[in-house]
């Protein structure tokens, strides 16, 4: 099968597990339950569940053993992108081609649709499933939750706030990526390696992998902000430099931002060569997100 077609089915399968994993529209409090399938349902690339998908190819997993944590780091994504759009942090009105959660149903919600998705994550990994070794299923819910929480993309969140006005050096820089984007990237990688069985020298090359791609996403998506327009993006273009954000554009320039962007590809596809023919879908994919362009 080609990348692309790959790549769709597992995006259907995707949309399907999670719009099987969200409270109906007509179950109350339906405002609630409306806002957030809104925030979830039919947008997004789903680079999350991509890089889960193929992460458990690597070891040959089943799909259907995937499904629950592509899923799972997918609500902590949307809810993260709900959060990240209202008033109080980039206060953005457009996302994924739509009106943004808040600005269609209102702040309150928005907040609350982030809050549910986030519990919704975790209940969906820790649901009995096809891969419901109980020991791995645990070590999983403990991986996403450090994912999630301050030492991870909250965290990273927190030191983006504190960084408007300010040129951060390469290194805080890069601990701030690695956290607000890189820390869910990597529990993608991560969960699907855990739902396959990996092995701890296996897990520890993929996290290695992991940290790279992480760090290359965010780096992508600072140039994105920078040189893609609205239409393409499905969201405000030029705002990082708009709200004063130091980025990878705004400290190293647009130049040596795609070096780096070369750069760490390429370091990525290098963890990958052990793998061998495995490790197929992970490098097509990190050849997309180097690419990509929206
Ligand atoms: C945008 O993520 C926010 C970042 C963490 C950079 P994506 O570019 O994956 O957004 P969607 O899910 O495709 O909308
Ligand atoms: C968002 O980073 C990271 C998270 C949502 C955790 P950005 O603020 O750069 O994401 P966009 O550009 O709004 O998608
Ligand atoms: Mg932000
Ligand atoms: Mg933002
Ligand atoms: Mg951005």
């Amino acid at each position: 099968m080609d990348f692309k077609t790959w790549m769709a089915e597992v995006q259907a399968r995707t949309e399907r597990a999670l719009e099987l994993s969200l409270p109906a529209a007509t179950l109350a409090p339906r405002r609630l339950h409306e806002a957030m399938r809104y925030a979830v349902l039919g947008g997004g690339k789903r680079v999350r569940p991509l890089l889960c998908h193929a992460a458990g190819a690597v070891f040959a997993t089943p799909a259907d053993r995937l499904d629950a944590p592509a899923c799972a780091v997918e609500l902590i994504h949307a809810y993260s992108l709900v959060h990240d759009d209202l008033p109080c942090m980039d206060d953005d009105v457009l996302r994924r081609g739509k009106p943004t959660c808040h600005v269609e149903f209102g702040e309150a919600t928005a907040l609350l649709v982030g809050d549910a998705l986030q519990a919704q994550a975790f209940e969906v990994l820790a649901r009995p499933g096809p891969a419901a070794d109980p020991a791995r299923q645990v070590a999983m819910l403990a991986m996403l939750a450090q994912a999630a929480g301050s030492l991870g993309m909250a965290g990273g969140q927190a030191v983006d706030l504190d960084s408007v006005g300010k040129s951060l050096d390469l290194p805080d820089l890069e601990f701030m990526h690695l956290r607000k984007t890189g820390a869910l990237i990597r529990a993608s990688v991560l969960l699907g390696a855990h739902a396959g069985g990996a092995d701890a020298p296996a897990l520890e090359r993929l996290a290695h992998f992991a940290n790279r791609v992480g760090l290359l996403f965010q780096v992508v998506d600072d140039i994105l902000d920078a040189t893609a327009d609205t239409t393409t993006l499905g969201k405000t273009a030029g705002k990082d430099a708009a709200h004063d954000k130091p980025t990878y554009v705004s400290i190293l320039g647009l130049v040596r931002a795609r070096e780096l962007a070369g750069e760490l590809r390429e370091e990525a596809l290098a963890t990958l060569e052990p793998f061998g023919a495995a490790g197929g879908r992970l490098t097509e994919l990190t050849r997309y997100i180097a690419e990509r362009s929206f």
